[in-house]
């Protein structure tokens, strides 16, 4: 019996398998920076535009620069022509989700030359998904609502605009600043599953529509990107705020998980849970939904008296939930904001993962027999 190699290690839990110069964490003292700058800091003074241009260029722009990035990035808002059709035959239950994955993916058939790697070109791309994936989402939510899809206006920046094409009215300041607040935090976030899926795709030197594809398959998953949706959820089955530690006493005591909580890396309170618990607060005062802030407030005392000291936190997740809901969004529309956000970060890391690329390929230990004898069918 050979014994295991030292080397394997379940859910690759602290093996550093990419350099990146996007974002930094530290786990312990709960620090996320992006090129540096702290995430409270780029939540309060910056905008969805000017992190992406940070993330992309690894440094702030100079106003000009950020004029022009803007321009580029606006001339993206516009779907291809056909991919309206193509989403009105998505069938109207449909999980936004696997709509989004799937016209991800069809983007690639409305480039000249989709598998082009070169650095200019990868850039390009990145502006085009991220530029008409807010229109993606909205033209089919429209869709399964029996209302014709509202066209991008370039006049409106990123956040506005997909609220703009989403309900077809402009939306407030307030709100508007509230859902750029949920892109900046949401952009990148170190290698994170569906990061890695990108990298691990694009290390095959396949494509850029095929690494955000698989990356948003990742996503999905109530693991990662799917807990937003957990979280209203459970804010939903929860009926009072009274109620709140009964609920949670009892999906601990299951060794349920709690949605929102807990992080691979994070071992004290998110940073970006903070800066949008505090968002969460407001908008949810201002929109007569105290009661799901109320409710989460109770979870986390709850949480922090009962797992704290095994190092489970809020995570972005936990108060995202009630911020989007608070912006007028249906559940099922939260993973896919989480989506529009990232494509920012994966667009990123593919660029980097390009740039001296080396094959992903880890290897498995073979745990099975050896030197079996083929036992004819007749005999087995
Ligand atoms: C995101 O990686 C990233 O950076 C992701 C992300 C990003 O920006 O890309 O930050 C976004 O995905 C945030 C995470 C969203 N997921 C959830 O909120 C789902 C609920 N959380 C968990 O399932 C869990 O915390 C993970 C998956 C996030 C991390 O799990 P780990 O690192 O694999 O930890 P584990 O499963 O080994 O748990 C360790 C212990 C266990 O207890 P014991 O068996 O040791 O007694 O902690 C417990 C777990 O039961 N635990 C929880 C818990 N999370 C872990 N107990 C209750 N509720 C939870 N949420």
């Amino acid at each position: 019996m050979t014994t295991a190699p030292a080397s394997f290690v379940k859910g690759l839990e602290g093996i550093v398998a990419a350099q990146t110069e996007m974002s930094f964490i530290d786990g312990v003292e709960g620090v996320l920076e992006y090129v540096g700058i702290a995430i409270g800091d780029l939540a309060k003074h910056s905008t969805f535009e000017e992190t992406v241009y940070l993330l992309w260029n690894k440094r702030l722009p100079k106003k000009q620069e950020l004029e022009a990035f803007t321009k580029e990035l606006r001339a993206n808002y516009a779907l291809p022509d056909g991919m309206l059709d193509r989403i009105r035959t998505v069938p109207k239950q449909a999980e936004p989700m696997h709509m989004l994955r799937t016209m991800v993916s069809a983007l690639a058939m409305h480039d000249e030359s989709p598998n082009d790697n070169s650095v200019e070109a990868a850039r390009e791309k990145s502006l085009k998904i991220l530029g008409c994936t807010p229109a993606i989402v909205a033209a089919f939510d429209r869709h399964r609502r029996g209302l014709d899809p509202v066209a991008p206006d370039a006049g409106l920046g990123f956040s506005a605009n997909f609220l703009y094409m989403l309900n077809g009215e402009k939306p407030t300041d307030a709100m508007t600043r509230a859902f750029d607040i949920c892109m900046i935090t949401h952009a990148d976030h170190g290698l994170n599953n569906s990061t890695f899926t990108a990298r691990v795709v694009i290390s095959t030197l396949s494509d850029m529509y095929s690494a955000m594809t698989a990356a948003i398959g990742s996503l999905r998953g109530p693991l990662h990107g799917g807990a937003n949706e957990g979280v209203m959820k459970m804010l939903n089955e929860i009926p009072t705020v009274a109620d709140a530690e009964k609920y949670v006493m009892d999906k601990l005591a299951k060794k349920d998980r709690i949605m929102g909580f807990g992080h691979r890396v994070y071992k004290a309170k998110d940073p970006r849970a903070a800066e949008l618990m505090t968002l969460a607060e407001q908008l949810a005062r201002d929109t007569g939904n105290m009661d799901l802030y109320e409710k989460s407030h109770a979870i986390e005392l709850v949480m922090e008296r009962e797992v704290a000291s095994k190092g489970i936190y809020p995570n972005v997740d936990f108060y995202s939930a009630t911020t989007y809901h608070c912006i007028g969004l249906k559940l099922d529309l939260f993973t896919p904001m989480f989506a529009l956000s990232r494509i920012a970060g994966w667009a990123g890391h593919v660029i980097e993962q390009l740039d001296g690329n080396r094959l992903f390929r880890p290897k498995a230990e073979y745990v099975g027999p050896h030197a079996v004898a083929y036992t004819p069918i007749d005999k087995r």
